[in-house]
């Protein structure tokens, strides 16, 4: 039979797709049927292995979800979620991966803007670490291992049952897990007085791309140092973090205060700037804004100062007074409680048991986009005027802006003490955030670029060459690696520098000494130099 020129072209093509279809098909067998057998080899039961065949698949891959977005956008799902009980599991699943070429995601929280450890564009798996999730304190030596599966509301629990004066500074969101968040920084309301997550941890377990379990002394300074704040994914598989607790005062005081437009909010909001990263440390004035129906039923916008002072309220009025009596804080505005109650405060739960924070599937799914900035110089006032502009843009209270204050204890760390370099000299950072619902999702594209174009106009009052953002906060449109083909360093430079500032150099280097094939990979993890 003669092929027609016009048709052979199509005819390869063709073949090319079923033969690389049967190899995938070839991978994912030989994945799991490796996998079996290693896991009889360690004595471990297979029940925590999940295909969709499994009828629990599809609610153990939603369960911890959180931005619905991303999982929208992309046809792959995996074809094996691993829930691992103990190391050798994710020893087995490291193995035959690498044996048969295919992706590893590692999941803690599932938090991830991007949703990048759930979806992937190639075949892919997940161990999804939340079995791993035991927490140990040591209340003489103020210290706590904790594992990467459980969730910063379970840390904060089990801290509070064995202390009223320990603490933990790290997010606000409960159910963020310790895996991703401490690797990538963790910023939270005691941020200026204790500084982020990754500032405290002193120890950790990591199991690497040849399956190797380490703690700090074996994987050695370079590696610990990367593993604090440099991102997850890129070196291995942290199993827990030891960490240094904090000492806090028995008693805190919280306030939510709200000013409008009519109430002066521009000018309150103006001032904030050149008060926020010097007042006590003590204090994080955190605020929100928000387009919102006043009273009158008009627009307005709204700016939520939500604050902590880590101590009486007695002690804190004194200071408001002095140093930002334009807020006009008064007494009746304060609450005083014991420091857990504050994070129920926070994260909205204000008046519910401590109970609530173990809750692991709480917070509702949401579509949703996220962006981050840092910012040196205040922001003048008509360019405050400009971003109300903005926010009225968007339906009520659909899109917000967080300023969260830097300054404290974040000015006093060096730039590269660890890899999250946003210390001294930001006021504060912005997050950038517009959510949506499921009806409304055929709409996405027009909230995606009501934040693109509000991210460009901010250009010229954020910090520059890089303009920085902060990793936890990931956000693909700064740059991305080419997952199908090799990650190039030119590539990953783009949204390294960012992120990491000059660390990202030393970042790429230990990369290369611990996993030069790049096992470890994602859009945005820390490529290895060889590799162009
Ligand atoms: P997830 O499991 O999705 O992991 C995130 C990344 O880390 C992925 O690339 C993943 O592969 C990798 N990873 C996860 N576990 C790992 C492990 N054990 N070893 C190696 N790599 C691992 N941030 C902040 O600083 N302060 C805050 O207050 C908040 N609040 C907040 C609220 C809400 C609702 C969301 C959705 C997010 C936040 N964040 C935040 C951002 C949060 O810190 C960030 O998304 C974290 O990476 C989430 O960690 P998870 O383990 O939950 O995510």
């Amino acid at each position: 039979m003669q092929i027609s020129g016009s048709l052979f072209p199509f005819l390869l093509f063709l073949a090319f797709i079923l033969i690389s279809g049967a190899s995938s098909a070839h991978n994912k067998n030989d994945f799991l049927e490796c996998l079996n057998l290693q896991f009889q080899k360690s004595n471990s039961e297979s029940d925590s292995i999940y295909t969709p065949q499994n009828v629990s698949y599809s609610s153990v891959l939603q369960s911890s979800i959180r931005n619905l977005r991303p999982a929208s956008n992309s046809g792959q799902r995996p074809f094996v979620i691993i829930t691992p009980e103990h190391e050798s599991q994710i020893q087995a699943a490291i193995y035959c991966s690498k044996k048969h070429g295919i992706q590893l995601k590692v999941r803690s929280g599932g938090h991830d803007y991007e949703g990048l450890s759930y979806i992937s564009e190639t075949p892919f798996v997940i161990v999804d670490m939340r079995n791993l999730r035991s927490i140990s304190i040591d209340t003489e030596k103020n210290t706590a291992w904790v594992q990467t599966g459980a969730t910063l509301g379970e840390l904060y629990y089990t801290i509070a049952e064995k202390s009223k004066t320990l603490a933990f500074t790290a997010g606000v969101c409960p159910t963020v897990g310790v895996g991703g968040h401490f690797s990538g920084g963790g910023y939270g309301m005691m941020s200026r007085k204790h500084g982020i997550a990754a500032d405290h941890i002193i120890d950790a377990k990591l199991i690497d791309a040849n399956g190797q379990i380490h703690d700090r002394e074996s994987m050695g300074e370079d590696l610990f140092w990367a593993i604090r704040g440099g991102g997850g994914t890129s070196f291995g598989i942290v199993v827990a973090f030891k960490v240094k607790l904090i000492v806090i005062p028995e008693t805190v005081t919280v306030f939510n205060v709200t000013r409008t437009l009519d109430q002066n909010a521009t000018q309150i909001v103006h001032r904030w700037q050149y008060v926020a990263d010097k007042i006590d440390e003590n204090l994080l004035l955190r605020l929100f804004l928000r387009s919102i129906n006043s009273s009158n039923g008009k627009r307005t916008i709204g700016a939520f100062f939500t604050s902590l002072y880590l101590g009486p309220v007695d002690d804190l009025l004194p200071i408001m007074q002095e140093k930002f009596p334009e807020l006009g804080l008064v007494k009746e505005d304060c609450t005083e409680m014991p420091w857990i109650e504050s994070t129920l405060f926070f994260a909205g739960f204000q008046g519910e048991s401590p109970d609530v924070l173990l809750n692991r599937t709480q917070v509702s799914m949401s579509y949703f986009k996220g962006k981050s900035d840092y910012v040196k110089q205040p922001i003048p006032e008509y360019g405050l005027e400009s971003i109300w502009k903005f926010l009225n843009q968007e339906d009520v209270n659909r899109a917000e802006l967080q300023f969260s204050p830097y300054g404290g204890i974040i000015d006093d760390i060096s730039e590269s003490e660890i890899p999250f370099p946003h210390r001294s000299g930001n006021i504060f950072m912005i997050h950038y955030g517009v959510g949506w619902s499921q009806e409304e999702n055929a709409e996405s594209r027009r909230h995606i670029n009501w934040i693109r174009r509000l991210y460009n106009f901010m250009a010229r009052y954020v910090s520059k060459s890089p303009r920085a953002a902060y990793f936890n906060y990931r956000d693909l449109d700064i740059g991305m690696n080419n997952i199908k083909g090799n990650t190039s360093y030119r590539q990953a430079s783009v949204w390294g520098f960012k992120y990491f500032n000059n660390n990202f150099r030393r970042l790429v280097h230990i990369k290369n000494k611990v996993d030069p094939t790049n096992f470890f990979r994602n859009e945005q993890s820390v490529p290895p130099v060889s590799v162009w």
